[in-house]
């Protein structure tokens, strides 16, 4: 007899099988008793009939079992058109492998702060479960997409002494007897990689101590930073819109129930997945905001409101480009004909789910570079290394960085980017 995953049943059908479940929910009559069960490859029923097993097993079933006590099955896969997972199985057999307390997540509405408290817990429901599912594809399209694209993973480490994304919202340690920071950001060592070669990209955490409590905001997320030598930033857009429509593709092929289970039409994706995105500028966008009477100066940066009408006014993502230097780091490079603006831009997604990709190209000169980072006001013997980069053979590059969860948030339609992440690190939250 073979033991095997639930995802796999139907390619058993009426045979003996054992599969390892946890219990989720019973019902049960004097005769016949359905245990609805979950193994996390998927969730289907199992059913004991009184005359079929001993009298012990049944009891067992009937009383004994809670939600989520864990046991192994032993029965025979049925075909069953009217459950939704399309198979069950006729259980001949139960070894109990660990009983449940009275399980704190029931079939009611708990509040916010009680499902993250028991975040370790909420993980087995179906939501989060094909949350994480959908999580794993596009990672996985990630490396799929880059790899075809002969870019290098390039791993930069966590603990930094340098603030590529500003000073404000740094993540402070102590590192022997040196001052260290938790990454904001692997770009910097990205540029390095790319110069080494040529097309490089990274997938990592990283940290911002940012005090706002926002439903875009995590304290730790992940993020894939490419970094392309001998590339402008128009040829960086298309790698942008090709990566997203990729990753999209790659969810639409293969995660189409888990979009169901977490309330996203898979037909509403599709326009995203052709190209190319439209753009406008900075200055354009200001001006669209003017006139639909938004309160906005020429070199502010636009919050949640003023991103979700731009993005409203177009049916696919959008690039917003050459924002204001006010408003961007130090190392992004400067316009060819203009002093106010960078060569740099920002991909807002669709339905008001705000800016998912962050990208420029780069500073190249050793002088100009060194000087925005004086006038960052930061320590310039800690960002030696970076101008060793226009020391030695500088070139146009260019690079961007795609937020995971931000972008998970707009794909499966959810309302806060911490359901994207298996353990939400928030403002105030460490545990579990
Ligand atoms: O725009 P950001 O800050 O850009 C950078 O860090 C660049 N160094 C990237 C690069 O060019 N290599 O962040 C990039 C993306 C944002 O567009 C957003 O999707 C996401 O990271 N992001 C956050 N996601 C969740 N919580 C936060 N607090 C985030 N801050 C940024
Ligand atoms: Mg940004």
């Amino acid at each position: 007899m073979e033991t095997i995953n639930i995802i796999d049943a139907p390619k058993h059908v009426n045979e003996r099988v054992r599969i390892g479940v946890w219990l989720t929910d019973k019902r049960s009559s004097g005769k016949i008793a359905f245990l609805q069960l979950r193994d996390g490859t998927a969730f289907f029923q199992g059913i004991l009939l009184k005359n079929k097993v001993s009298e012990e097993i049944f009891e067992m079933a009937r009383h004994d079992l809670r939600q989520e006590s864990s046991f192994w099955v032993t029965g025979e896969i049925h075909e069953d058109a009217r459950s939704k997972f399309g198979y069950e199985i006729q259980i001949d057999d139960i070894e109990l492998i660990g009983d449940s307390e009275d399980y704190p997540i029931g079939n009611k509405e708990h509040g916010v702060d009680f499902l993250l408290d028991h975040r370790h817990l909420w993980l087995r429901s179906s939501k989060p479960q094909a949350m994480m599912k959908v999580r794993d594809r596009v990672i996985r399209a990630t490396y799929e997409f880059f790899g075809q694209q002969g870019f290098t993973k390039i791993d930069p480490p966590i603990l930094t002494g340098n603030a590529p994304e500003g000073t404000t919202d740094l993540f402070h340690t102590e590192y022997f007897d040196q001052d260290a920071y938790l990454s904001q950001s692997g770009q910097l060592y990205e540029e390095a990689g790319a110069m080494a070669l040529n097309k490089v990209y990274s997938f990592g955490p990283v940290f911002r101590a940012e005090k706002s409590k926002t439903r875009r905001h995590l304290i730790e997320f992940w993020m894939i930073e490419p970094e392309m030598a001998f590339m402008h930033q128009e040829e960086s857009l298309e790698v942008q819109e090709q990566y997203v429509a990729y990753l999209v593709s790659s969810v639409l092929k293969d995660c189409r129930h888990e979009l169901e289970v977490l309330g996203r039409d898979p037909e509403s994706l599709v326009p995203f997945t052709k190209l190319p995105y439209p753009r406008i500028s900075y200055d354009e966008a200001v001006e669209m905001l003017k006139k639909a009477d938004f309160d906005i100066e020429w070199g502010v940066d636009f919050g949640s409101p003023e991103e979700t009408y731009l993005a409203d006014q177009f049916d696919q993502p959008v690039f917003i480009l050459n924002y204001p230097k006010s408003i961007k780091p130090f190392y992004m490079k400067g316009h060819p004909t203009r002093d106010d603006v960078y060569v740099c831009a920002d991909l807002l997604a669709p339905e008001g789910y705000g800016e998912i990709i962050g990208g420029s190209e780069r500073e190249t000169d050793y002088e100009v570079l060194r000087q925005a980072i004086l006038d960052a006001g930061l320590d310039e013997s800690a960002y030696e290394w970076y101008l060793d980069l226009r020391k030695y053979g500088t070139v146009p590059h260019s690079g961007f960085g795609l937020g995971l969860e931000r972008f998970l948030t707009w794909i499966t339609k959810t309302d806060h980017v911490r359901e994207t992440i298996p353990f939400p690190r928030l403002l105030n939250r460490l545990y579990p």
